[in-house]
C-alpha cells in the first residue's frame, strides 16, 4: 500500500544493488512513498524478483541487470535508463561488498582491487555518467534538480583490524561524496551519503541477528534493545535524503549505527 501523501510522487529513482538487503528496503520505502523505482543488480533474478514486489505499488518500475563496477555496463545502463524514463531525480549508490577479514600484511592485492573497484569505482561510474545528464534536466527555478545518495558504513568514519580494504574503500565514498557536493551544488544537486552500522542482510549470509549482535560486541551501540538494525532502519534514512526536507544539506554524512562508534 502507499503512504497518503506520496511525498516522492512524480520522482523517478535509480538504486544499485537494489535487490537485496538494503537496497532493496529503500526501493519498496520509496515506492511506497510514489516514486517510479528502476532496481539495479547484478543477479537477474533477484532484481527482478525486487520489481515484482514493486509492482504491488502500482507505480511505473522496472530492473536492470549490470555491473556498476563495469564502465561499458554503466554507459548502457544510462541509455536503458532513458530509453524508459525521462529524468532521474533520485540516485542512489548502493551496490556494495563486504569486507575479506584479512590483514593488510596478508592481503592478497586482488582483493584490495575488487573493493575498491565494485565499492569505489561503481559510484564514480555511476555520478560520472548519471550526473552529466542529471545537470541538465529541467528543474523549476529556485528548486532541487536532483538527489544522489551514495552507501557508505561507518567504516568509512573508523578502521577496523581486518577490514582494511573494505573500510577504506568506504571512506573513499565520503571522501567522493564531499567533492561531489562541491562540484553539483551550483546545478541544484544535493550530495549525501549514508554511513551504516551493521545491519542484519543477507551481505552476511545465513546469520541471525543475535549471532550477529554477539560477533559485533567490540563497540557496543548505546541503544543496547537493538543491537543490530534493520534494512528499513537505513531506507528511513534514505527516504530522509531523497524528499524536501533534506534540500539544505549536501556533502555530508551520516552515520546511522544505533549510537555505535560516535566519530
Ligand atoms: N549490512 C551492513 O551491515 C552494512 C553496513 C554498512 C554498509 N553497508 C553497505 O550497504 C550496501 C548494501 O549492503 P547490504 O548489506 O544490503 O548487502 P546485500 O549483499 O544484501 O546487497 C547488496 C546487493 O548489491 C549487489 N551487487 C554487488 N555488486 C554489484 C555490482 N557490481 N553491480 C550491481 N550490483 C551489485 C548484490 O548482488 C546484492 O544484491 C553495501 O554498499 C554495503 O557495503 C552494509
Amino acid at each position: 500500500m502507499t503512504c497518503e501523501d506520496e511525498r516522492l510522487r512524480g520522482k523517478h529513482a535509480l538504486i544499485t544493488g537494489a535487490g537485496s538487503g538494503i537496497g532493496k528496503a529503500i526501493a519498496l520505502r520509496f515506492a511506497r512513498e510514489g516514486a517510479e523505482v528502476v532496481v539495479n543488480d547484478i543477479k537477474k533474478e533477484a532484481a527482478e524478483s525486487t520489481v515484482d514486489e514493486l509492482k504491488e505499488f502500482g507505480h511505473e518500475c522496472f530492473a536492470i541487470v549490470a555491473d556498476v563496477s563495469d564502465s561499458d555496463q554503466v554507459q548502457r545502463m544510462v541509455k536503458e535508463y532513458y530509453s524508459k524514463f525521462p529524468s532521474l531525480e533520485i540516485l542512489v549508490n548502493n551496490a556494495g561488498i563486504g569486507g575479506s577479514m584479512n590483514r593488510v600484511v596478508s592481503m592478497p592485492d586482488e582483493i584490495w582491487d575488487r573493493a575498491m573497484k565494485i565499492n569505489l569505482r561503481s559510484v564514480f561510474l555511476m555520478c560520472k555518467y548519471f550526473g552529466k545528464l542529471m545537470i541538465k534536466q529541467d528543474a523549476p527555478e529556485g528548486q532541487v534538480r536532483g538527489k544522489i545518495i551514495n552507501m557508505s558504513s561507518a567504516r568509512g568514519k573508523k578502521g577496523r583490524a581486518n577490514f582494511a580494504e573494505y573500510a577504506a574503500s568506504k571512506a573513499g565514498i565520503v571522501s567522493l561524496t564531499q567533492s561531489l557536493a562541491l562540484e553539483m551544488g551550483k546545478h541544484r544537486i544535493t550530495v549525501n551519503c549514508i554511513c551504516p552500522g551493521v545491519i542484519h542482510t543477507p551481505m552476511y549470509g545465513p546469520v541471525t541477528a543475535e549471532a550477529l549482535a554477539s560477533a559485533n560486541q567490540i563497540e557496543p551501540p548505546c541503544l543496547d534493545y537493538k543491537p543490530v538494525g534493520d534494512p528499513e532502519d537505513i531506507a528511513n534514512v534514505a527516504f530522509f535524503l531523497a524528499s524536501s526536507d533534506s534540500d539544505y544539506m549536501t556533502g555530508q554524512s551520516l552515520m546511522v549505527t544505533g549510537g555505535r562508534l560516535f566519530v
